[in-house]
């Protein structure tokens, strides 16, 4: 397939994006070059996610698409969490012959190789493991972005809450060696990358040859420019040393992703989360007093199946309570194979009501914070810029819009001037 052309369409959070740069680095060491127009490619890749019933709706709309669009010869891959269940995979082989070959989340880096057999052979390939055979790092990712650059720093999740398949599709927690995570950011830095993202399921139980989270965080504050995130932290085990090294440390971010899903103790009991609400205040307390300008964010689900009118009353509280800079909200959706599909479900009207009650909270809350920075100076890191107005986040993850002399790719401290709604616009400071 000399001179072939690939295109990847990513579905799901940050790792299936990153999981989707490493597929693209694959390719590339082929000798395949990427094509924006699906009718063009010689190889398809639908990367997947099946965090939500809706995710997978879409996958499987796309696949319908992509039957009549894609041209006679080109192979057609799924891969990714959606078919990493067997039962799902199974289910494309019957019914999307059109589909060649059908991996999931845990071979997905020998994809040239399934690629390689079927031209060999010409037979559809479904092939899913149980969990990983062998740890292969794939080196060569092509990232999207040349600002911002994701870091694997684990794979997998331990957590188990009880609506959740990440950890099915996912398998157990597996941390990446030390030296590998540093030596990958250095050189992301050096390429001129000014943002690295860290990325695992649940960062705080990173643990490799006796080297644990913060210890990594540490030796990332190396005395070079650039912020540094991660993602996602388990408030079960959000501790205060690391509330205290954001603080301390030059380049990690002022901001902290803490997913609280519910307000309600009984609620978080169902979901098997392992912490409780004045548990969760207590936390975000202590992150509040070593970094006082903390930006947070949080996922929220309305509709976990044994949720009362109470228990979301107190999810409403929680978030007026905290007030979050950045609120991701989502509807539980059943997962078959999760202990919470076997309980009594809650019926879909409630679960919209809930769910626009909780938006219509949070908008008002999103616009009195944007309302209170006004007069403000943030750093903001430019990514984008349109008809002369630049565009980035704070570093509290606030977005700014704002005009005067900066550059993409470099931080600018902006004078916050107005708010419209949550939108904060500003200009450079002299
Ligand atoms: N490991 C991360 C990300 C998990 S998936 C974490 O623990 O935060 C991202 C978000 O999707 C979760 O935080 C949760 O709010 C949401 N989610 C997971 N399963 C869901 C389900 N069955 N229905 C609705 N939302 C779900
Ligand atoms: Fe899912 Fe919970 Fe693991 Fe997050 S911590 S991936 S919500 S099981
Ligand atoms: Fe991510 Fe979706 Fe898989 S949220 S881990 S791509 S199920």
């Amino acid at each position: 397939m000399n001179g072939a052309k690939y295109h990847i369409h990513t579905y799901g959070c940050q790792m299936n994006v990153h999981e989707s740069e490493k597929i693209a680095g694959l390719l590339q060491a082929r000798g395949f070059s990427s094509c924006e127009d699906v009718a063009e490619a010689d190889v398809i890749v639908m990367n997947t996610c099946c965090v939500r019933e809706t995710a997978e709706t879409k996958v499987l709309g796309h696949l319908g698409r992509i039957k009549s669009q894609k041209k006679k010869g080109a192979v057609l891959i799924v891969c990714g969490c959606m078919t990493q269940q067997r039962a799902v995979a199974e289910m494309l082989y019957k019914r999307c012959p059109f589909v060649d070959i059908i991996i999931g989340t845990f071979n997905q880096g020998s994809v040239t190789e399934y690629i390689d057999t079927f031209l060999a052979t010409d037979k559809r390939i479904v092939d899913i493991w149980d969990k990983e055979r062998d740890t292969k790092e794939v080196s060569c990712a092509v990232r999207d972005d040349d600002i911002n650059a994701w870091v694997n720093i684990m794979y997998g999740c331990n957590n188990f809450c009880t609506y959740c398949i990440v950890p099915y599709v996912r398998g157990r927690e597996r941390s990446r060696p030390l030296d590998e995570i540093i030596s990958e950011v250095n050189s992301l830095l050096d390429r001129g990358y000014k943002q690295i993202t860290l990325l695992g399921q649940n960062v705080n139980s990173y643990d490799c040859g006796g080297k644990n989270f913060i210890d990594l965080l540490k030796m990332l504050d190396n005395g070079r420019e650039y912020r540094l995130k991660f993602m996602t932290s388990h408030p079960k085990d959000f501790s205060i040393a690391l509330a205290e090294e954001i603080g301390r440390s030059k380049v990690l971010s002022h901001n902290l992703h803490l997913p609280v899903q519910a307000g309600s103790n009984s609620v978080l009991k169902a979901m098997n989360r392992h912490y409780t609400r004045e548990e969760y205040f207590d936390k975000i307390n202590a992150v509040r007093e070593a970094v006082p300008d903390i930006g947070l964010s949080s996922d929220v689900m309305v509709g976990f199946p044994t949720e009362t009118e109470e228990d979301f009353l107190e999810t409403l509280d929680l978030v007026e309570r905290v007030r979050y800079n950045n609120l991701f909200m989502f509807i539980y959706s059943r997962r078959d194979g999760t202990p919470a599909a076997k309980m009594p479900q809650i019926d879909y009207k409630t679960k919209q009501g809930r769910i626009s009650r909780l938006i219509k909270t949070q908008f008002e809350i999103s616009k009195q914070i944007a309302l209170s920075m006004v007069g403000t100076e943030l750093t903001v890191l430019t990514s984008e810029q349109k008809n002369g107005v630049f565009y980035g986040k704070a570093q509290n993850e606030l977005a700014v819009s704002f005009t005067g002399d900066a550059k993409i790719g470099e931080f600018t401290r902006v004078k916050i001037t107005s708010a419209k709604n949550a939108n904060l616009a500003g200009e450079v400071k002299r």
